[in-house]
C-alpha cells in the first residue's frame, strides 16, 4: 500500500510473534512494546536531515554529521501509546512528548477526546504519532485530525499492527501522513479488533483484563 511502510526485520518480526501469543506475560508483552517501538524509531528517523559538525576526536579534529533542526515530537495515544513513547524515548531522549487521550465508545467505535496537551511550537516540529493497534483507523484519523488543528504539519504514524481496512481509511484520509507498522492482518471482528491480531493491547499491556 502506498505510503505504508511493513518493517519485516526479523527482530522485529520474532517480537511481534510474541505478542500475538496470549500466553506471553503482561511483564514480557511490556518490555516487548518497547524493544519494538525502539527498532521502529530506527526506522522511521531514518532520513533525518544530517550536517556536519566541527569533532575533536582524542586524535584530531575532523567533521561528523549531526541531526540538525527541531528536536521531534513522540505523540503516544493513551493509553496503549505509553509503552511506545518509552521505547521511543529510549532512542530519542531529547524528544518532546505531546499526550493525546482518546477513547473508542465501544458501541459505535467512534473516538471521544479526554485530554490534549503537546509542546507549544509543535507546528513546527515533525511529530511522531504512535499507538500499538491501527484497527478500524478511526482514533489515529482523530489523532491527526486534532493534531492539523494544532497546526502540525509534518507527521508520521508509528503501530505495531495494523489492519488492512483501517490503514486504508487512515491512508485515503490523511495522504500526507506515512505510516510504519510491523504488521498488517487483513480482517477485523464484529467488535473492531483485529484479527487474528494480538488482543488488547492496553489490557495486556497493563494487566486490566
Ligand atoms: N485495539 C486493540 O488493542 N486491539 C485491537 O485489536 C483493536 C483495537
Amino acid at each position: 500500500m502506498d505510503g505504508l511502510t511493513i518493517v519485516l526485520h526479523p527482530l522485529v518480526q520474532h517480537k511481534l510473534t510474541l505478542l500475538r501469543d496470549r500466553n506471553s506475560s503482561i511483564q514480557l508483552f511490556r518490555t516487548v512494546v518497547r524493544e519494538m517501538a525502539t527498532l521502529l524509531c530506527y526506522e522511521v528517523t531514518r532520513d533525518l536531515p544530517t550536517d556536519p559538525i566541527a569533532v575533536e576526536t582524542p586524535v584530531a579534529t575532523t567533521e561528523a554529521p549531526a541531526i540538525v533542526g527541531k528536536k521531534l515530537v513522540i505523540a503516544p495515544i493513551m493509553r496503549a501509546g505509553l509503552a511506545m513513547a518509552e521505547g521511543m524515548l529510549d532512542l530519542v531522549p531529547s524528544a518532546r512528548v505531546a499526550h493525546i487521550g482518546l477513547y473508542r465508545e465501544p458501541v459505535s467505535l467512534h473516538c471521544v477526546e479526554y485530554y490534549f496537551k503537546t509542546p507549544e511550537d509543535c507546528a513546527e516540529r515533525l511529530v511522531i504519532i504512535v499507538d500499538p493497534m491501527m484497527a478500524t483507523g478511526h482514533t489515529a484519523i482523530a489523532a491527526i485530525d486534532r493534531l492539523k488543528e494544532a497546526g502540525v504539519t509534518d507527521m508520521r504514524f508509528v503501530c505495531l499492527l495494523a489492519s488492512r481496512p483501517g490503514a486504508e481509511a487512515v491512508r485515503a484520509a490523511h495522504p500526507d501522513v506515512p505510516i510504519w507498522a510491523a504488521g498488517m492482518d487483513e480482517e477485523l471482528n464484529d467488535h473492531g479488533y483485529i484479527v487474528p491480531g494480538l488482543g488488547d493491547a492496553g489490557d495486556r499491556t497493563y494487566g486490566t483484563r
